[in-house]
């Protein structure tokens, strides 16, 4: 059934569990984590970044009603999140076209910018009824970012800044940067568990893990438990979908049919999601 991510994240939190939330590009990818949240029987997040939509065209409609109706016919709870928002006009759609919840991403804005720019955009989100999630520090490695190291000086969330930018903003979750970074292709993050545990004790929402993909399982269920609520999970699912897509044209390579190649990439990028569920919600 169709959730709303407030529930779902709020029902996690209260059993210690995370909530794994992932990136639907196409149609093939939102079938690929209902059915691989299926698989695991676990509840999982579809979210959509503002940058899919901008690949649909800039129309929000068509792949969420997709993804609303997956939802829907889904055997376990799915919610639909709008990711990494910085467009104020892309978060006004938000409501209508069936999210529950979205982030709102000022995290590039200097400190007082953000703030104000987040207090606003959480106004209004609680005004319509939305979850809002903000990002406090810089995960780094998001489309068209200059590079920063995840283990940069200053890179990481400060819990004293953390615990006052959410009271300042009003935000429901806290996006943080513990050492993991976004679209890495291999599985060699670091995470700071001791900050986590620290963030976890001086934040009163439930804290969200961006860049997961680079994160390796131990240290996934790790992070779970000293205190990370949403998992965050996009690179994975395309490493294993695109692999498949490469393995089927390496050996059929005068196929026209997308179905040849788009039926092995989406049950790679299913059995993906089910393991991923499965760490991360302690399964
Ligand atoms: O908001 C989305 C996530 O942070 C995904 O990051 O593609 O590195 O797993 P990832
Ligand atoms: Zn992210």
């Amino acid at each position: 059934p169709l959730a709303r991510t407030s529930e779902l994240l709020a029902d996690a939190a209260s059993r210690g569990c995370g909530l794994p939330a992932f990136n639907v590009i196409t149609l093939e990818h939102a079938e690929a984590i209902a059915a691989g949240a299926e698989l695991a029987g676990t509840p999982a997040v579809l979210q959509l970044s503002q940058n899919a939509v901008a690949f649909h065209g800039g129309r929000v409609l068509p792949i969420a009603r997709a993804c609303a109706e997956l939802a829907a016919a889904c055997r376990v709870p799915l919610s639909l999140h709008l990711d990494h928002v910085e467009e104020f006009d892309l978060l006004r759609e938000a409501p209508a076209a069936g999210f529950s919840s979205a982030m709102y991403d000022a995290s590039a804005l200097p400190p007082a910018e953000n703030v104000k720019a987040t207090a606003e955009a959480a106004a209004w989100a609680h005004r319509h009824g939305l979850h809002l999630e903000a990002e406090l520090g810089r995960v780094g490695g998001k489309d068209g970012e200059p590079p920063l190291s995840a283990h940069a000086p200053g890179a990481r969330t400060d819990p004293a800044e953390a615990a006052g930018y959410v009271a300042d903003t009003g935000v429901d979750a806290l996006a943080v940067a513990v050492g993991s970074s976004h679209a890495m292709t291999t599985r060699t993050a670091e995470l700071d568990l001791d900050l986590i545990r620290r963030l976890a004790a001086a934040v009163p929402v439930p804290l969200v893990l961006h860049g997961s993909s680079g994160v390796p399982d131990e240290a996934l269920a790790a992070a779970v438990a000293a205190g990370m609520v949403k998992v965050n999970i996009g690179t994975a699912l395309n490493l294993a979908f695109t692999a498949a897509v490469r393995r089927h044209l390496a050996q059929d390579p005068a196929v026209t049919d997308p179905r040849r190649y788009l039926t092995p990439a989406r049950a790679g990028a299913a059995e993906t999601v089910a393991h991923l569920a499965r760490v991360v919600s302690g399964g």
